[in-house]
């Protein structure tokens, strides 16, 4: 049950402390990333990765994606319902990783199906022990989320989030040249930090006094590069489909080539980043910012646009790989408070289903 919780979506998102811990498990060993399933070597002769997915798995994996680039591995993220339409030839070097929580998906099997048809290595990452997707592709990696009963995905984001940046650890590892990120020590012992820096959030946020705020608006735009673009893209989606207003997440340098000719006073825009050099989200927020947009810093308190920013959601300091995870996490409670104020249906949204079995 939904025990001290209005909504599950609310439960979920607090019980991401439990469920990250739970993703990570095992995973960390001796400063280095270890999946039981799949030891070292379990990639050789893989060259390139690309992800398919759908929604908000998707987000996780321009996420993962990001990570595996960073690595010196051509990765690419795929829309899994434009799969025919967008990827290029795939042969035995090719890892496909289809990202999806359910593992039911059509539009995922389908192009996991392709994927293998034309001769690629599959691997699905999913949150349901004996799914579909777990069956059907060559190896399967487990979120160990726990089950989600909100249709908006919140805890199983975080935790595919999480798992596909161990993965490219782990793949980078076996592929030669490729170069495992050369902080990876840091990183890896930030992310023993995760749960509790989550736990901070939850108990320092206040999403709902800027939900009510600025509710009364006309759209809501999510800003971000790099990692940061994949979660603002994901705040927007969220955010949309909780609460049936209108929001957008772009590319921070995109803004300016069409999107801002909607940005008024009645657009509040928040800008996430995950570390002190993202320029890019800063110079497109003060540019909202000059056409009267409140601007909402969504990220670490040590940046310059802490200072620009009207309001700010605040993260504790990490490493820039988790530091977007936290972002979304204020995001998630964002969209949380301002549905609730709206009197929407949160865990049951109109028009949507948790698992989208047709195509
Ligand atoms: C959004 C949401 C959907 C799913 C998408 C893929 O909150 O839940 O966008 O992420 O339908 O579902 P899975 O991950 O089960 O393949």
């Amino acid at each position: 049950g939904k025990g001290e919780y209005d909504h599950y979506m609310l439960k979920e998102i607090h019980n991401q402390p439990t469920s990250l811990a739970n993703t990570i498990e095992g995973r960390v060993e001796d400063g280095d990333v270890a999946f039981e399933a799949l030891p070292p070597g379990s990639f050789d002769g893989i060259e390139s990765v690309q992800f398919v997915a759908c929604g908000t798995s998707y987000h996780a994996a321009m996420y993962g994606s990001q990570l595996v680039r960073e690595a010196g591995i051509r990765a690419d993220v795929l829309r899994a319902s434009e799969y025919e339409s967008t990827t290029g030839p795939v042969d035995e070097t090719t890892l496909t990783i289809a990202v999806t929580q359910s593992g039911e998906t059509a539009d995922t099997l389908d192009a996991l199906r392709t994927a293998a048809d034309r001769g690629a290595r599959t691997l699905a990452v999913t949150n349901v022990v004996g799914s579909t997707a777990a069956r059907e592709a060559d190896d399967a990696v487990y979120i160990r989320a726990g089950p989600e009963v909100g249709v908006a995905a919140t805890k199983t984001y975080s935790s595919q989030a999480v798992t596909l940046a161990l993965l490219s650890q782990r793949i980078a590892g076996d592929v030669p040249d490729a170069t495992p990120a050369d902080d990876r020590a840091a990183m890896l012992e930030a992310l023993a930090d995760l749960p509790e820096h989550v736990e901070t959030v939850l108990e320092s946020t206040h999403a709902e006094t800027l939900a009510q705020d600025t509710l009364d608006s006309e759209s809501f735009f999510f800003i971000g590069s790099g990692l940061g673009r994949s979660v603002a893209l994901e705040g927007a989606l969220k955010f949309k489909e909780i609460t049936y207003e209108h929001a957008e997440g772009f590319a921070a340098g995109e803004l300016k080539h069409g999107p801002l000719a909607l940005v008024t006073e009645e657009t509040p825009l928040f800008a996430v980043y995950t570390s002190g050099d993202d320029e890019k989200t800063k110079t497109n927020a003060i540019e909202a910012k000059s056409r009267g947009a409140p601007i909402v810093a969504v990220g670490p308190t040590d940046h310059p646009l802490v200072d620009v920013a009207d309001a700010h959601l605040s993260v504790p300091e990490t490493h820039p790989v988790w530091a977007g995870l936290l972002a979304n996490v204020q995001l998630q409670l964002l969209s949380y408070h301002a549905a609730k104020q709206l009197e929407r249906p949160i865990d049951k949204p109109r028009n949507l289903a948790k698992s989208v079995t047709v195509e």
